[in-house]
């Protein structure tokens, strides 16, 4: 019988979980065994990003940013850590995928800006010398056309006269520099997905500007799938379409940024709202930032694992102090884990939250 291939293709059954997104983690889990019990730094992460998008990832420090973006790039195998869940790019799972080839992937499919470009640059080797490496792993070039391609790469993240700046060590860099170089090198291999690890920490406030407005430029370029991790959310504000907070290895809210922004609905995340600094206000009208620290991965709070510096937590004990909130959508597209009610929330937010940011 004569048929069309998409008569053919619609009779195959759907797998109900073929991923969709480009980028689909699905309850991701990495802890890492240690001597003083295991340390479940993510813990249950799900979330989902596409070309050309940029979802900012905020959280406290500790809160499991960093392993999060270092296990999507499967940069844990062979720490000890215990790793499950799924890491779909591209159609392709990765978490069960061979180191090998997951190695192959970094670099020419995704690509991160580290926390410290120290740690990401060699301090023996020149820098152009570690971009033409990076480069020709993935491409067959010869070392002339890839030093002309570093020179190339340098220039346009505004290092000036990169022909010789090329020849430079990292130590000859300034802080801000080597940030730039350090994000050359992400992007030589043109990376569809790039994972920046708090790529602003440590420059000046006119360089950290340049650092985003570079990020925005070649990834619309590229249209590329960006992730920007930071504890900062002034710095997602300027960048992200979507963002993730997340709390002790959970994610807590997720939504647009305009939505989390304007309506946001997790108590933690008021609390991150304002700690933004404001200059047009004092510091006496506004709402205390969030008091305590964060807890230790190893011994997290039963129940919400924020209940003990939830200002509101006594409104949803006692399902608080014992069960774990789960995400649930509240609007479409925007995500909270706390036991509030939404209308509670929503007043909460417009009456006593909102009027003091
Ligand atoms: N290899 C490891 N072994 C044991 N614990 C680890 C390991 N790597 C990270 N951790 C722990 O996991 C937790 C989350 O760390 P992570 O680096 O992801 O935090 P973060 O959100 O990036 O914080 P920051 O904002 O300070 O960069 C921390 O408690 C950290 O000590
Ligand atoms: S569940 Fe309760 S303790 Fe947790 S964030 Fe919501 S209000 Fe606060
Ligand atoms: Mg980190």
């Amino acid at each position: 019988m004569n048929r069309p291939v998409e008569e053919w293709a619609s009779l195959v059954p759907m797998e109900d979980d073929a991923p969709t997104a480009f980028l689909d983690v699905r309850d991701l889990r990495i802890h890492f065994p240690t001597d003083d019990g295991l340390v479940k730094s993510v813990d249950g992460l799900s979330f989902t990003l596409e070309r050309g998008r940029t979802l900012g990832i905020v959280g406290e420090s500790g809160s499991g940013k960093s392993v999060t973006s270092l296990g999507i790039l499967g940069l844990h195998k062979g720490q000890h850590a215990r790793i499950s869940g799924q890491v779909w790019l591209d159609g392709e799972e990765l978490v069960g995928a061979s180191p090998e080839h997951v190695r192959r992937l970094r670099g020419k499919k995704m690509a991160m800006i580290f926390q410290d470009p120290l740690s990401a640059m060699h301090p023996f080797y020149k820098v152009g010398d570690q971009i033409v490496e990076a480069y020709r792993v993935h491409n067959e070039v010869s070392k002339k056309q890839a030093r002309k391609h570093a020179i190339d790469m340098l220039g346009r993240v505004g290092i000036p006269q990169p022909s010789e700046r090329v020849d430079d060590y990292p130590h000859q860099f300034s802080g801000g520099m080597r940030q730039r170089a350090m994000i050359a090198m992400a992007l030589s291999c043109d990376p569809e997905l790039l994972i920046a690890d708090e790529p602003t920490t440590a420059l000046d406030v006119t360089v950290q500007a340049q650092i985003l407005d570079l990020v925005r430029e070649l990834q619309s370029e590229f249209n590329s799938a960006v992730m920007v991790i930071t504890h900062d959310l002034g710095v997602v504000a300027e960048l992200a379409d979507d963002i993730l907070v997340m709390y002790a290895g959970k994610a807590v809210e997720q939504g647009s940024a305009r939505e989390l922004f304007t309506a946001a609905e997790h108590p933690y995340t008021w609390g991150l709202l304002s700690s933004m600094p404001r200059l047009d206000r004092d510091r006496q009208d506004r709402l205390v930032p969030i008091a305590g620290s964060p807890p230790s991965l190893i011994n997290v709070p039963e129940g919400c694992a924020f209940h003990p510096r939830c200002r509101f937590c006594e409104l949803s004990a006692p399902r608080s102090l014992t069960e774990v909130p789960v995400m649930t959508e509240t609007s479409p597209g925007h995500r909270v884990a706390c036991h509030l009610e939404p209308a509670e929330r929503r007043r909460l937010w417009a009456e006593e939250v909102q009027p003091l940011l």
